[in-house]
């Protein structure tokens, strides 16, 4: 088979993590007699630096081009770098709402899972952190308040700003939809998460969330405020299968799942449309902090590759041998710095990607 993939490193760690991802692919590919095209693209700090804006109508074009998009991280430190110097919609970040949007990326998907291996490395008490959790963060991507009209100004001799959240019902209808298709695939249950009790457009999307449910009989389906899931999660992860969100709710509550799985640098991403088209990239940022040292942990970028396999191309086979080759080299105990515990072997950035590739030839 042939996998054409636009390929973004991006800022920070992001050429770390994905040299070890592409070294992963490279190997798998070799063994399954598919061939890689890669095409290298620019977004964000690097799209700055190169075009003076941080995407292109050029970058965009190519990326629809490939059959899908794999990320490593954009952005740079907010405080230091010259990148926020620029008015909003020339940083980094403003590259990658764009490219969701342009792609009509609504659907993603944050998968957070304790591994067995890494129960040590969980941040929560030990009789919690027993239970395991597997959990599916179904954050909607293309709507709310990161693209509602928002603007600075002086009113009676104030600043004021403002953001808007707004969502349609079809925007809600179709992440529902898929929330519940992908938890047909799971364990059956759907937490739809909003804040019904106060906001306008958390309760339409309650309300869209119960109309879908209407053809999902056999997934059950529960309703819970936005800030009742932020202490559940760490108080009993493992009740989650599926959990339902709008756009910011989801960016902070997939952040929190991903702390409590040991480190933020084990959590992949998939987002799709509405067709095999997805950018895939892990839920973490740049770190602009350990950029460059080979320290970064690159697992939750191969993740994200395997993730790339299993849904734009349909190689569960080779997806799931990766996913196997992470908890193996977990098992003999390999740890990057940011999961790392007592009794473990130490390993870079590149080491980690290596061990990992080893266990695929
Ligand atoms: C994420 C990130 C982005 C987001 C930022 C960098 C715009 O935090 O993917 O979660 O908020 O979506
Ligand atoms: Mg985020």
């Amino acid at each position: 088979m042939k996998l054409k993939i636009a390929c973004i490193s991006g800022d920070g760690i992001g050429p770390e993590i994905i040299a070890e991802a592409k070294k992963v692919l490279q190997i798998v590919c070799e063994k399954y007699d598919h061939s890689l095209i890669f095409e290298d693209l620019l977004l964000g700090g690097a799209s700055i630096d190169a075009y003076g804006e941080p995407l292109t109508a050029e970058t965009i074009e190519k990326a629809k081009n490939m059959d899908c998009v794999l990320m490593g991280s954009i952005g740079g430190d907010t405080t230091t770098s010259p990148w926020y110097q620029l008015p909003a919609h020339l940083r980094p970040e403003a590259g990658l709402l764009s490219i969701r949007k342009e792609l009509q990326l609504f659907a993603n998907l944050r998968p957070a899972l304790l591994y067995e291996e890494l129960k040590d490395a969980c941040p929560l008490r030990a009789d919690i952190s027993q239970q395991g959790f597997d959990m599916l963060i179904m954050r909607e991507l293309t709507g709310g308040l990161y693209f509602g009209a928002r603007k600075t100004y002086e009113k009676n001799g104030l600043r004021v700003a403002t953001d808007t959240l707004t969502y349609d019902e079809e925007e809600i209808r179709r992440i529902a939809i898929k929330a519940f298709e992908i938890a047909k695939k799971r364990k059956y249950k759907v937490c739809s998460v909003d804040k019904a009790n106060v906001l306008d457009s958390s309760r339409l999307w309650r309300q869209v969330v119960m109309e879908v449910h209407k053809d999902y009989q056999d997934v059950s389906l529960e309703h819970m405020l936005v800030d009742n899931c932020a202490m559940q999660l760490v108080k009993n992860p493992s009740q989650f299968d599926v959990v339902l969100t709008e756009n910011m709710f989801g960016d902070i509550l997939s952040d929190e799942a991903s702390m409590i799985t040991g480190s933020i640098g084990m959590l992949p991403s998939a987002s799709l449309n509405q067709s095999k088209f997805g950018l895939y990239e892990p839920s973490h940022g740049s770190a602009p902090d350990i950029a460059g040292k080979n320290i970064a942990n690159p697992i939750a970028t191969i993740l994200s590759a395997a993730m790339m396999l299993r849904l734009t191309f349909d190689l569960d086979q080779e997806a799931n041998q990766i996913e196997q080759a992470i908890k193996d080299v977990l098992k003999e105990k390999y740890r990057t710095i940011d999961i790392m515990s007592e009794g473990c072997n130490l390993v870079s950035c590149d080491q980690m990607g290596t061990l990992i590739a080893s266990k695929l030839k």
